[in-house]
């Protein structure tokens, strides 16, 4: 272990703070974290009532934190990098989506996590990747709008056949980086890999895919399946998770452009600031809070 990475251990204890680390976020990161996942799995860590930690420092980008702070609104959330912003989350502002609520009176606002808190307090439900197929069809409504990302919801619509989705025109640029040509060359440089992806992709990728799903789901898929090498169709820091996790397995990136740069901006270094500092204090609007609340954790009831 690094000095650095013995200094963040013994510091976190002292302070008595929970270290949350998303899949994308750096190797090193992750390996100091008490616990890594996707945003439900982290979701509902923040949300554990029997969490005696009283900080929690969250790695991964900024709605991810916020997303914690709303949930354990009496423990202190602190981001090691609070520029680490999402650019998909930032497609989505609450005017646009006022807009189409009065247009579509009938209709259920679902919105994935990736989006921000005030988006959040002006939607019915969120979701994410791993759960959005399954609410989107638990709801009473028959229309949706989807926001932000128009991948995952055009991945919900196509198997929520009953409902009618209305797309916002988000996208995930580092998912939208994976090309169909680059998986057909990883396809060919390896014929025998099962394809893993993230509905946030094109749906040319999904269409190629053996299994969709979170990069938690994909973890639980490839750890149970009989097949010994995947091509991984999203952000490339889950490569290091899988790999980790499976030895015996082999995981190749589609392309090395798979990169969420904001993913990466967390660093031991900025981590130990937040520990040594209590810097970087993730803080909301009360007012803001308490609605977007009220949509994650009908979330967490129906998930
Ligand atoms: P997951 O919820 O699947 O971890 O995805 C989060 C994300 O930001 C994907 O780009
Ligand atoms: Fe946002 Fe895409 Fe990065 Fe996920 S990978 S945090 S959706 S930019």
């Amino acid at each position: 272990m690094s000095e650095l990475a013995a200094r963040i251990r013994q510091l976190k204890k002292e302070k008595n703070a929970l270290i949350l680390a998303h899949v994308y976020t750096p190797p090193e990161v992750q390996d100091a974290a008490d616990f890594v996942g996707d945003s439900l799995g982290l979701s509902r860590r923040s949300a554990d009532v029997s969490i005696t930690q009283d900080k929690i420092i969250f790695c991964g980008v900024y709605f991810m934190a916020e997303t914690a702070a709303i949930l354990a609104p009496r423990k202190k959330v602190y981001i090691p990098e609070p520029k680490a912003g999402c650019p998909m989350a930032d497609m989505a502002e609450v005017d646009g989506v006022l807009k189409l609520k009065a247009a579509h009176p009938d209709a259920a606002v679902v919105t994935y996590v990736n989006s921000t808190a005030a988006v959040k307090a002006v939607s019915d439900i969120c979701v994410t990747s791993a759960n959005a197929v399954r609410i989107a069809q638990k709801l009473p409504q028959k229309k949706i709008i989807f926001v932000p990302d128009k991948s995952l919801g055009a991945y919900v619509a196509a198997q929520a056949l009953d409902k009618e989705i209305i797309l916002w025109p988000g996208f995930c640029p580092t998912h939208h980086r994976i090309l169909g040509e680059f998986l057909a060359r990883a396809q060919s440089a390896h014929p025998e890999a099962l394809v893993l992806a993230h509905p946030e992709n094109n749906k040319n990728i999904l269409d190629r895919a053996d299994f969709i799903g979170s990069t938690g789901q994909m973890q639980k898929y490839a750890a149970e399946s009989p097949a010994r090498e995947f091509i991984v169709a999203s952000e490339n820091g889950l490569i290091y998770r899988l790999q980790t996790d499976n030895p015996a397995k082999k995981f190749y990136p589609v392309t090395p452009l798979a990169v969420c740069p904001n993913m990466k901006k967390n660093t031991l270094e900025k981590l130990l600031n937040v520990l040594e500092n209590e810097a970087n204090l993730v803080t909301l609007a009360e007012k803001t809070a308490v609605k977007a609340r009220l949509a994650v954790q009908k979330m967490l009831e129906l998930a």
